[in-house]
């Protein structure tokens, strides 16, 4: 299959692409700075010529763009605006947009996080960001045309983020990473659409 995967030179991304090479599907890396094809999230025009560049693909795998932290009490409708940009807005827009683009019965994959479902302080963005991801795979998955899929994974800590976050979710272990990777792989190239993976270790 060909697939092309926006945040592919990313922690995630590092492990991602191999695998998905060593499965013999000819990959295409999208960033706003690295891989083989430019493409910014916060921008539609970019996301348009990114699918004109790559052609037809079998596969939109996301795994890009980060919600910022925040600060509660000082916190405006525009900041939170503007922290989904990106990362909730840019993931939709990437599938709306990819819908026109992609071929019959393609996947698309969309990554949120943990912050979803367990609220901690100075994530209101992050969990609304992640939280409208959920809601908008369950909705796009009745509407694709052409057989298409999706499905959003949701990790939990990896990483650098494990030193961040370890102690602050009692019960809840980091994803090793080839498990996460795992679910990815499965979303690609299995046929379920509409899932919530919750990647929580
Ligand atoms: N790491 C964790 O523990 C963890 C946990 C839960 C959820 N997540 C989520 O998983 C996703 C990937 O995480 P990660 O740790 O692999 O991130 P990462 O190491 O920071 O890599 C992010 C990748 O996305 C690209 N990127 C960033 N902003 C972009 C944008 N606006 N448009 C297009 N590409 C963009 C970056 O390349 P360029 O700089 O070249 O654009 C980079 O390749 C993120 O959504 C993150 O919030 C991560």
């Amino acid at each position: 299959m060909r697939i092309v995967v926006i945040g592919g030179a990313g922690t995630i991304g590092r492990r991602l692409v191999p695998a998905l090479r060593s499965r013999n599907h000819d990959v295409v890396v999208a960033g706003r700075t690295s891989g083989d094809v430019r493409v910014d999230l916060a921008s539609h025009a970019t996301i348009e010529a990114m699918y004109r560049e790559v052609g037809p693909v079998d596969g939109v795998v996301s795994i890009a763009a980060h919600g910022a932290l925040d600060e509660f009490a000082t916190l405006t409708a525009e900041e939170l605006q503007e922290n989904m940009r990106a990362k909730f807005f840019g993931q939709a827009d990437l599938v709306l947009t990819g819908q026109h683009h992609a071929a019959d019965g393609a996947s698309f994959t969309l990554t949120s996080g943990i912050f979803a479902d367990q609220p901690w302080p100075h994530v209101t963005g992050g969990g609304a960001i992640s939280g409208a991801l959920h809601s908008f795979t369950l909705s796009a998955a009745v509407e694709l045309p052409r057989g298409m899929r999706i499905n959003v994974v949701s990790p939990t800590m990896i990483g650098d983020s494990v030193d961040a976050f370890a102690g602050h979710f009692p019960g809840m272990r980091p994803v090793p990473m080839d498990d996460l990777v795992e679910h990815y792989l499965d979303c690609v190239e299995g046929d379920h659409t509409g899932r919530v993976i919750r990647a929580y270790g």
